[in-house]
């Protein structure tokens, strides 16, 4: 088992950011990612589509033998997570839980902001996972819609990414929140205007790099490290063809992206 790689899934390029962090965190594991770049965004689809997309995801990267499941996607950690969890015979580990709980222990006012896609918004998960860890904790979540297009344009750092994250986030800041969970795997990409934006005194959560924390634990849990790192190069799977993903997919992971294999999941 410990030789298997590890399967990452997202709608797309996103979750290049939580690879990116596995690649850092776990280094020598192998890595298989699989992006439904056909059927992005998943942010705005209902959750009964996006569990249908989860499960032919995890079908998919469950057939290339992985150890383990990462669900690089807030969207379908938010809607799916629970019922992959109950139906593959594998760990599963999604970003939801390892940010929320990052965010409780940061925060002392106990005051916390959520921003994510609409559909990671609607669902409330972020809010059950922090109320699970801290029941009078207060949470106030705002849906971002327009981050993932401009992190994808690589407008993160433009005026209008600016304007639109003080649009977004005033409701919050508002309500005096002292640390904001970026809930989407876009959001790290716009960081450094997020904060610009909500100020020194208020603590964001990169969701990427809690999931990665998260991924090593389990790993350790279930004696599924590898013990002599096998430094082979991670494989790259889309459900379109692969231009797109690897021209816009380079910022997200930080590195050049190459040898991406176009796959059908029906
Ligand atoms: N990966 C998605 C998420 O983290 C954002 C992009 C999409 O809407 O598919 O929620």
């Amino acid at each position: 088992m410990p030789e298997r790689a590890v399967g990452v899934f997202d709608s797309g390029v996103g979750g290049l950011t939580v690879l990116r962090e596995l690649q850092y965190q776990i280094p020598g594991e192998p890595l298989v990612y699989l992006g439904d770049t056909a059927r992005v965004p998943y942010g705005t689809k209902s959750a009964q589509t996006v569990l249908r997309y989860a499960h032919e995801a995890a079908v998919f990267l469950v057939a290339q033998r992985v150890k383990l499941l990462v669900v690089a996607c807030n969207t379908a950690s938010a809607v799916a997570l629970d019922d992959l969890a109950e139906t593959y015979r594998l760990p599963v580990v999604g970003v939801i839980e390892p940010g929320a709980r990052r965010a409780l222990e940061v925060t002392r006012s106990g005051r916390i902001g959520v921003i994510g896609t609409e559909g990671t918004i609607r669902s409330g998960a972020y809010e059950r996972a922090l109320r699970a860890g801290q029941p009078d904790v207060v949470v106030h979540a705002v849906a971002c819609p327009l981050f993932v297009p401009l992190a994808e344009e690589g407008w993160a750092g433009h005026e209008v990414a600016r304007l639109a994250a003080r649009d977004y986030l005033a409701p919050l800041l508002a309500q005096e929140i002292d640390t904001l969970v970026l809930g989407c795997t876009h959001y790290p990409l716009l960081k450094k205007t997020l904060q610009e934006v909500v100020g020194p005194n208020v603590r964001l959560i990169d969701s990427a790099e809690e999931t990665a924390k998260a991924v090593a634990l389990k790993l350790d849990a279930h004696q599924l490290r590898l013990p002599v790192a096998a430094n082979v190069p991670t494989r790259y799977f889309v459900t379109d063809i692969p231009d797109r993903f690897e021209r816009v997919g380079g910022a997200f992971l930080g590195a050049s992206l190459h040898g991406v294999t176009m796959v059908n999941l029906d």
